[in-house]
């Protein structure tokens, strides 16, 4: 079993360059599906998730090649050879993205069979958003041994309310509707990055988009599309942890190849909080001076502050001074790395959505497991802070969304190393 050990006391000093964005690869890709021809992107974090997207292409019919490039990774699909429109069980299992396939399939061959995701460690996590869509565009569902089996001839513009933003529901709906007959508009839909580069994508391959970044997202159906090259934009999320490392462990980072104004929210509540950031066109310098102050945090779709740095800011939170209060608004159970962090000297009570958080002198390494990708992360940046040896199992986590995190912190100087017992 691999593990990562961490020794907290070492600060950070270098540059870092972002991997591109698992969650815009992750659609990007399953847009593949739509239509016959050869597809080249650039930019692709070598990530688990990616691996298993790319098992799942080709186990379709599939022909994809993922060859290292410079400084990260040039993938070719050929989706002419599509030949099932099924994604088992196996994959989808592994991983709930897989689910992106679904509004492709229905616009390319008018039928799919995706097994249903099921719950997860972060909450619930129901795709009733997509089925929802799917039927308002006239297909029809039938749940059979675990799997969503949709029919359509051919689909229908709808419009199409989502109770909340839905990002990856937002995605699959768009998906389907780029042929589909007539206009669709989606409201209430995501705004994410992620949502909007998939939206970039698909206009090139000829959709007519409108609306893309905003609550309503109007599609007017077109009969073909073409494929297409695309560059995967960087990875927010990825950036947000590594300037928190640096608040974690102290020193002074340039973070390149990112996009600042993706981190608005992110940029400004660290800011409050005590960090030092210059922001450039595609660069952060992030500097730590002194001790950290206790901010509150409330995770909210986009532009508001990311769930999906939810953990993270929680690790600095540990030894801010004051309390601060972190409350999670999108998945009902994400605070799993509460338990850990209190295993380091953490003082945090979870209060429904609410983690309360009293800032303590410091923390001491022990053992831990990561129990989904986020948490992963909010454990490294603990125990960068920590003092001792902190050794973290569950890598496979980590594996999933981020690229080389342990080498990329290794050669900022963090002292953290990957063992295989
Ligand atoms: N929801 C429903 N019904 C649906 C869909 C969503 O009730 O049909 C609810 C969810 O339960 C949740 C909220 O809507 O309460 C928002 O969930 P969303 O659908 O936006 O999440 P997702 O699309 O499944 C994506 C990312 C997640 C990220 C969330 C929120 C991808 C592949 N995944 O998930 O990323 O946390 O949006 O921003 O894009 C991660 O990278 O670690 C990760 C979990």
């Amino acid at each position: 079993m691999e593990r990562l050990i961490v020794k907290g006391g070492s600060s950070l000093k270098g540059r870092t360059r972002i991997s591109g964005a698992k969650n815009a690869a992750l659609p990007m890709l399953a847009a593949t599906l739509l239509t016959g021809g050869e597809f080249t992107f650039t930019n692709v974090p070598m990530l688990h998730d990616v691996t298993t997207l790319v098992m799942l292409l080709k186990d379709l019919g599939v022909d994809a090649d993922l060859s290292p490039g410079s400084s990260s990774c040039v993938l070719r699909i050929d989706s002419s050879s599509l030949s099932k429109y099924e994604a088992s069980y196996e994959l989808v299992r592994q991983m709930r993205a897989s689910i992106l396939v679904l509004g492709p399939l229905m616009a390319r061959e008018g039928q799919a069979r995706v097994s249903l995701p099921g719950g997860c460690a972060i909450g619930a996590r129901p795709i009733d958003f997509h089925l929802k869509g799917l039927e308002l565009m006239g297909a029809k569902l039938k749940l059979e041994e675990g799997y969503v089996e949709a029919k359509a001839a051919r689909l229908n513009g709808a419009h199409i309310y989502f109770d909340v933003p839905s990002v990856t529901g937002t995605e699959n709906l768009m998906m389907a509707a780029v042929t589909a007959r007539g206009k669709t508009t989606l409201e209430n839909a995501a705004r994410e990055p992620e949502v909007t580069a998939l939206g970039n994508m698909l206009r090139k391959m000829g959709a007519k988009i409108k609306g893309l970044g905003t609550e309503t997202i109007s599609i007017e159906g077109v009969r073909y599309l073409n494929p297409t090259e695309c560059d995967i934009i960087p990875d927010r999320i990825e950036a947000g942890t590594f300037m928190m490392a640096v608040a974690a462990a102290g020193g002074k980072v340039l973070i390149e190849d990112v996009i600042p104004g993706h981190l608005d929210a992110v940029i400004s509540k660290l800011r409050v909080a005590g960090l030092h950031l210059d922001v450039d066109n595609d660069r952060i310098l992030v500097k730590k001076r002194g001790k950290l102050k206790s901010i509150d945090i409330k995770t909210l779709p986009y532009p508001g502050f990311p769930t999906d740095l939810q953990a993270q800011m929680m690790a600095i939170m540990c030894l801010a001074s004051g309390l601060s209060v972190i409350t999670e608004t999108i998945f009902e159970n994400r605070f799993m790395h509460v338990a850990e962090l209190r295993r380091l000297g953490a003082e945090i009570k979870v209060e429904g959505r609410s983690a309360i958080i009293r800032g303590v002198k410091g923390l001491k390494g022990a053992q831990v497991m990561a129990t989904d990708l986020r948490a992963s992360a909010c454990l490294v940046l603990a125990g960068l802070a920590a003092k001792g040896p902190t050794i973290i199992s569950g890598l496979q986590h980590l594996d999933r969304g981020y690229e080389a995190m342990d080498k990329k912190l290794a050669a900022l100087g963090a002292n953290i190393s990957r063992v295989n017992e």
